[in-house]
């Protein structure tokens, strides 16, 4: 279960250092970064600095929350995030997200890296995610629910907000991007999939696969959040085509496909 008085604690103590709360909260996923450098910088913390903050581990994640201005916007963003394989609970993975809802935000943005099992999808392509499946053998609501944080059993009919997508694909067009849109499945890791879990994954309506995003998307739904989200496919899962994969080579996709997500993430937050 959620602990109410620890978010409201973190959350009393970042407001120390900030002037303005935050309308827009932002979580950026493996060697997804480079966003950070158009915020107009007011505050930066430390994850080590903040209480109630687990801190990361994984490579390819700086572990920082940045405060400022984007696109006119003030938002807080997190260069890396919390992953449940790195044996984080699902309290601990969606904590930032509770902690962004209580100083403020009423929208957040996430972002991953994903294989594709879309036949039509290439590796570098951007996937705006309009559905997810969950697939963690946990879910983040789970236990005695607290009222003051949300439902007891929130819709899911619009798990990403249709307008925030509408707004992605104008400003995808505005910057030449084919943006992909598609179903998005969230599952545990470490390990990458078989070849017969790719091609069950896009049996059952996947078109993408990753290991994060669907715990903090459902935790901003329940605390009535919108929810923006894309994956940049760094690999393929495609029936007949599944190749090795190693996280350096997801990095390395990430990293060529960086320059393009934050440009349109910031087209994004300057239209909303
Ligand atoms: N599977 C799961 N997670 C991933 C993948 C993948 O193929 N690529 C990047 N993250």
């Amino acid at each position: 279960m959620a602990d109410y008085n620890k978010i409201q604690d973190t959350a009393a103590f970042i407001k120390q250092y900030i002037s303005t709360p935050p309308s827009i909260g932002i979580i950026l996923g493996s060697g997804l970064g480079a966003l950070t450098e158009e915020v107009e910088k007011e505050m930066e913390l430390s994850y080590n600095d903040i209480p109630g903050f687990p801190v990361s581990t994984v490579e390819g994640h700086a572990g920082k929350m940045v405060f400022g201005k984007l696109g006119g916007k003030q938002v807080m963003l997190m260069a890396g995030r919390f992953h449940y394989y790195e044996g984080y609970n699902m309290q601990e993975v969606t904590f930032p997200v509770r902690v962004m809802k209580a100083l403020g935000a009423s929208t957040l943005i996430l972002s991953n890296a994903a294989g594709g099992m879309n036949p039509s999808f290439k590796v570098g392509d951007i996937m705006v995610i309009d559905d997810h499946i969950n697939l963690f053998p946990e879910h983040p609501l789970r236990g005695k629910n607290d009222d003051r944080l949300g439902t007891r059993f929130p819709d899911m009919s619009e798990p990403y907000d249709h307008k925030l997508i509408e707004l992605a694909m104008q400003a995808g067009k505005e910057q030449y991007l084919d943006l992909k849109k598609g179903t998005y499945i969230g599952l545990s890791g470490p390990t990458f999939e078989t070849p017969a879990e790719y091609k069950w994954l896009h049996i059952i309506g996947g078109d993408a696969v990753g290991m994060s995003t669907v715990p903090e998307a459902i935790v901003a739904k329940h605390g009535n959040m919108r929810v923006f989200a894309l994956s940049v496919i760094t690999d393929l899962g495609v029936i007949g085509q599944v190749h090795k994969v190693s996280h350096a080579e997801v990095l390395a996709a990430a990293a060529a496909a960086e320059p393009k997500v934050a440009g349109l993430v910031n087209a994004l937050v300057a239209k909303m």
